[in-house]
């Protein structure tokens, strides 16, 4: 999960990462009242999850708060990278003299945790990246040591800091890697963080990604949420406590394990071929225990995408017998009733298949059809929703 901007300057904060004050603000009288508050020079900062947003015309220096009220509503509503600018930080200016670029990030190719950082900074990194790669210095976290100051004293000096401010930088560097340790970050980055007239180091930007796989360690991450910007489906499925996720396609898919439903992406992409490019329109597990509650929860999440033509529920009987998934499934069609409107296709085997199939043949509901093997299922599938 990316955060703001804004929550990103909140956790520095209290990690002790020198920031300077902002207050968010939703209209442009919030942000007069909120540049009379810090008083001063103030830089009014769009909030999206997207960078470049200064080069986009979402960060404006005002002068006084009548200044900042009408920079703001040209920051309102501005559209940057596919996003619209609801919400802008009002933040103290600072008299920068130097610009520099500091991240850490989740380095998956070597397995490890990697920091770059640059005494260059005010140019956008990628460009740093392709045109000066001798300027970013790009050095390993072993995890088990983290970021000391004696690694924070190596990064700096790699990266090219003169040594008056490498002992400047160092303790901001080892405050940064604690964020990214403490609230289990995927990337912290400061781009950029500065050296203002005064002397002092500020991380004058933050973009932070939080690992959602860590949330259960922290229950304050779920305030952090942008509900608004969740797919609304993805949202209900997440309350519900399904694995689902959106996708393109037409055939929804409801599978029981991980892999199996990831090998029916394959098979209907694959079957969906001969009927002009029919795609998968997500992936559902419904987990080891498909209950009629939980198959129900997952036929409303699924039959409540717009895009959907036709279902292929596809499950191995295991631990849970093909005639419980059975019963799930007919349990689902009772409680949807008409709200089940899109054919089903499902295949059945494993542990009692015969049971299953005899419960849902008797059944006979005129929207089911049964199917012997995963690619017969994955055709027929493809062929209703091509229709
Ligand atoms: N509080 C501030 N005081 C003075 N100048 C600022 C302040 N915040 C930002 N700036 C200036 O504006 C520039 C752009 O700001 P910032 O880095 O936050 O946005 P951005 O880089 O355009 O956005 P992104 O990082 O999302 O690409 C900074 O490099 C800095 O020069
Ligand atoms: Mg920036």
């Amino acid at each position: 999960m990316d955060l703001f901007e804004y929550q990103a300057r909140d956790i520095f904060e209290s990690y002790g990462v020198p920031v300077l004050a902002g207050i968010i603000a939703d209209t442009p009288e919030e942000v007069r009242a909120a540049a009379e508050k810090l008083g001063g020079t103030v830089v009014v900062k769009a909030q999206v999850k997207a960078g470049g947003r200064g080069k986009a015309g979402g960060v404006k220096v005002a002068h006084n708060p009548d200044d900042a009220a009408a920079a703001s509503e040209t920051i309102f509503g501005l559209d940057i990278k596919g996003l619209t600018v609801k919400r802008v930080m009002v933040a103290a200016g600072a008299r920068i003299k130097e610009e520099y670029y500091f991240s850490v990030l989740l380095d998956r190719a070597n397995r490890s945790y990697l920091s770059l950082s640059s005494y260059e900074g005010g140019m956008e990194i990628e460009e740093l990246a392709v045109e000066r790669p001798e300027a970013l210095a790009r050095i390993e976290v072993d995890p088990l040591v983290g970021i000391d100051l004696a690694k924070a004293t190596e990064i700096a000096i790699a990266a090219k800091f003169p040594a008056e401010i490498v002992a400047k930088v160092a303790p901001v560097f080892v405050k940064l890697y604690e964020v990214y340790t403490g609230e289990d970050a995927t990337l912290v980055e400061v781009n950029p963080l500065v050296l203002t007239e005064d002397g002092d180091i500020v991380a004058l930007d933050g973009k932070v990604s939080l690992d959602e796989n860590a949330a259960f360690r922290h229950p304050n991450h779920e305030a952090l949420v942008d509900s608004g910007a969740e797919d609304p489906l993805e949202a209900k499925a997440k309350a519900l406590g399904l694995n689902y996720v959106k996708l393109d396609g037409e055939v929804g898919v409801i599978g029981n394990g991980a892999g199996l439903v990831m090998s029916t992406l394959d098979v209907v992409s694959y079957a969906g071929e001969n009927f002009g490019g029919v795609k998968p329109a997500n992936f559902l597990d419904i987990g080891g225990g498909a209950s009629a509650e939980v198959m129900a929860n997952g036929l409303d999440v699924i039959l409540g995408d717009p895009q959907v033509k036709s279902v292929f529920v596809n499950v191995f009987g295991g631990i849970t017998s093909c005639d419980a998934v059975a019963n799930g499934i007919v349990g689902a069609l009772k409680t949807l009733g008409d709200a089940a409107s899109k054919p089903l296709v499902v295949r059945l085997d494993g542990n009692k298949v015969e049971e299953g199939r005899a419960i849902l043949a008797d059944y006979a509901h005129p929207l089911v059809s049964l199917a012997d093997t995963m690619d017969d299922g994955a055709s027929k599938a493809a062929e209703l929703a091509s229709k």
